[in-house]
């Protein structure tokens, strides 16, 4: 994003910063891990250094006893612990230790959640400060409250002036950028993408594409259109990189001038700038300003959802930052309350400012120790020059799992921005007919050893890392072997 557009205190991104890491990853799997001379000293200290430590197979007997009391005593609806059987016991930095005292390395970052690392312990004070003094408070002006936003408005573009804090999770972000949207524009139609994931309360579950989630509960919000992301991988319409006209956002464009479309004037469109629970979708450069264009032309509001993406997860404080675009609203929330404390909030232009007192409102509408906990974890990230780190050592990552994808028979494509990366499983490289069953073998593997990975993707075929971003470069070179070897022993079933 052009630095003109920011606030004039904003603070630079732009430079080396002090924990910059050199890394050697080895490919062969089993092979030992090189990391470079230079290391992340600052960030080693944040985690656990024995990580990995399987000292007795994951669900060891202690977690056995958590995860049986789980199963009989709460809803059946509970996945992560299904997925990666365990109890969790404590977790510092980019590590994780179970009711076991086996140490994983975390590529899972509590879905994305954890940027300045579990129990980061600047932010632990600030909380632990603030949970003393005060810790709820509806939406009166508190002291931490302020000093979130004064923080956060540093680090916006300086046109979404207004910040506005909702419930405590993400798909309350999404809905009050929707109700915005529509309050502003008297318009119903809203335009998302295939591949989003907006969230689970109704609204934001009407704009989350997944079959799995949305068909048990239907009908849900009215006049919601699909339209293809830029999914290159799998272009719907048949192109290559080389070939590509971005023909998706052509046919967003064409949906929307065509009177005969079949889609009336939408109050918005919403956008991941990259797609998280889509698979670690990057899309091209020209992706975002040319939905930014047609939103303009057709004076429809853009609203980026930067919950997954935002605070330095792609590499920037925002990923909309990458192409410089500005939304009308963006929405926030994971790693806004710092360690994990909920809340959510949108940030909008000035001239959507229109809608009356509590025509969005709730009983927690802002957290008082997530302002706190966020505003100090705001500052790590500037101070630490987290994103610059999230961007390099992704970039380092992904190099080597381009090896990877070279190598492997089941993997399809690796991608990703910064400290969100994706590995596609397929079970034919030409078909690429994917391969959810051997994604899910490969995340089992990996805890078995030692590592959490996410998944995600249409078919639920991406192996996805969201670690926190304070992973060490040796940590990920271990992970990565981990992962590796993973992958090649799954990849024998085939
Ligand atoms: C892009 C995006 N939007 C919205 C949400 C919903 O957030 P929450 O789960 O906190 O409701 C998520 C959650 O993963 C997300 O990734």
């Amino acid at each position: 994003m052009h630095p003109a557009m920011y606030e004039e205190e904003r603070v630079d991104f732009g430079g080396h910063h002090p924990l910059q890491v050199k890394l050697c990853f080895s490919l062969t799997a089993g092979d030992a891990i090189q990391p470079g001379e230079e290391s992340s000293l600052d960030f080693k200290d944040l985690s656990f250094s024995a990580a990995p430590l399987i000292k007795t197979p994951p669900p060891g007997p202690k977690s056995q006893a958590y995860l049986a009391y789980q199963s009989s005593h709460e809803g059946s609806t509970v996945s992560y612990s299904k997925g990666m059987p365990m109890a969790i016991e404590r977790a510092k930095g980019s590590t994780v230790e179970d009711v076991d005292g086996n140490l994983y390395i975390d590529f899972f970052g509590g879905a994305g959640v954890m940027n300045v690392g579990h129990s980061n312990p600047t932010v632990v004070q600030a909380l632990m400060r603030q949970v003393g003094e005060l810790t709820h408070a509806l939406d009166f002006p508190t002291p931490s409250r302020k000093l979130l936003i004064e923080k956060l408005s540093r680090l916006l573009p300086k046109q979404l002036s207004r910040l506005s804090f909702g419930g405590p999770t993400g798909s309350d972000a999404v809905e009050s950028a929707v109700k915005l949207a529509k309050y502003n524009t008297k318009r119903q139609p809203i335009i998302a993408f295939e591949g989003s994931y907006h969230g689970m309360t109704a609204g934001a579950l009407s704009l989350t594409s997944g079959r799995h989630f949305r068909e048990p509960f239907l009908p849900l919000a009215p006049e919601v259109h699909f339209v293809p992301y830029a999914y290159c991988y799998r272009c719907p319409f048949n192109r290559t990189p080389d070939k590509c006209h971005l023909e998706c956002a052509e046919y967003l464009d064409h949906v929307l001038e065509d009177p005969h479309s079949g889609v009336g004037k939408p109050a918005a469109i919403i956008v991941e700038p990259m797609q998280g629970e889509g698979g670690s979708i990057v899309p091209p450069a020209q992706f975002l300003p040319k939905i930014r264009q047609i939103c303009d032309k057709h004076d429809v509001v853009m609203i980026a959802d930067e919950i997954q993406v935002g605070f330095c997860r792609t590499g920037k404080m925002f990923a909309c930052e990458h192409t410089e675009t500005i939304p009308d609203v963006v929405t926030m929330s994971k790693a806004l309350g710092g360690l994990g404390l909920p809340i959510s909030g949108i940030a909008y232009q000035e001239r959507l400012n229109t809608w009356p007192a509590a025509q969005h409102i709730g009983t927690f509408r802002g957290n008082v120790l997530a302002y706190a906990a966020g505003a100090a974890a705001l500052d790590f990230m500037v101070e630490t020059n987290l994103a610059d780190h999230a961007l390099r050592l992704g970039e380092r990552m992904l190099s080597s799992l381009k090896e990877l994808e070279a190598a492997s028979r089941v993997v399809g494509e690796v991608r990703g921005k910064g400290l969100m990366l994706g590995v596609e499983f397929v079970k034919d490289k030409a078909t690429k007919e994917p391969w959810p069953e051997g994604a899910g073998r490969v995340r089992s593997t990996c805890h078995r050893r030692g590592l959490l990975i996410e998944i995600g993707g249409h078919y639920n075929q991406v192996a996805r890392f969201l670690p926190p971003l304070v992973l060490t470069d040796e940590l990920a070179a271990k992970g990565l072997a981990i992962f590796m070897d993973s992958v090649q022993e799954v990849e024998r079933l085939l």
